[in-house]
């Protein structure tokens, strides 16, 4: 049976939820804001973040699939197409967690082709130990060092999304 090991609290994960929120509220004031999930693992995250950013904003959604299990296939599927039109507009991208990076890289890549005026990165957890493509993350809410975790959005193997905080899972 993995272990399931308490890592961010439901209550840590809104109080950082909140200030990023704000600052987004703060850099898109008189911009024009999309922001744009990346399925399914985002889901969560930006259902809060949302609703703390308190200027008029747009919602979309992109799906991406890379990992199998606890290890990134590399190669990224696409699920689903953003319905918005991105030309011109502020594009704000929501990961749950960056890893090696090749999912964001090659959704960044597609994302520019659509001109829009600009692109940025929100994840909800900045992972560094395998990280192969260089990112430029705005907005992290929390950052971890190596690990696999579950909970608020994040699976293993698509369960345990459902868990209100995060827990760092052992096999
Ligand atoms: P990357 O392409 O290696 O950066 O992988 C990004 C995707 O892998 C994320 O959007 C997650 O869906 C998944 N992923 C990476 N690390 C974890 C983890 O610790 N727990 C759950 N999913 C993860
Ligand atoms: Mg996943």
């Amino acid at each position: 049976m993995p272990e399931f090991i308490p890592l961010i609290s439901r209550q840590a994960i809104q109080n950082r939820v909140r200030k990023i929120g704000a600052q987004i509220t703060r850099d898109y004031q008189g911009k024009d804001l999309i922001l744009t999930g990346i399925l399914k693992g985002a889901f969560m995250f930006m259902a809060d973040l949302s609703r703390q950013i308190k200027i008029e904003h747009e919602i979309d959604f992109i799906g991406a699939s890379s990992y199998e299990g606890t290890h990134s296939t590399g190669q990224i599927v696409f699920t689903k197409q953003p319905d918005l039109e991105f030309k011109n507009r502020d594009v704000l991208l929501v990961e749950d967690i960056v890893d090696t990076g090749s999912t964001l890289s090659k959704i960044i890549e597609f994302v520019t082709l659509l001109n829009p005026k600009s692109v940025a990165v929100c994840t909800l957890i900045d992972k560094h130990e395998r990280r192969e493509k260089e990112i430029h993350v705005r907005y992290a809410c929390f950052s971890l060092e190596k690990g696999f975790i579950v909970g608020y959005g994040l699976d293993y193997d698509e369960k345990f999304r459902n868990k209100p905080e995060i827990y760092d899972l052992k096999p």
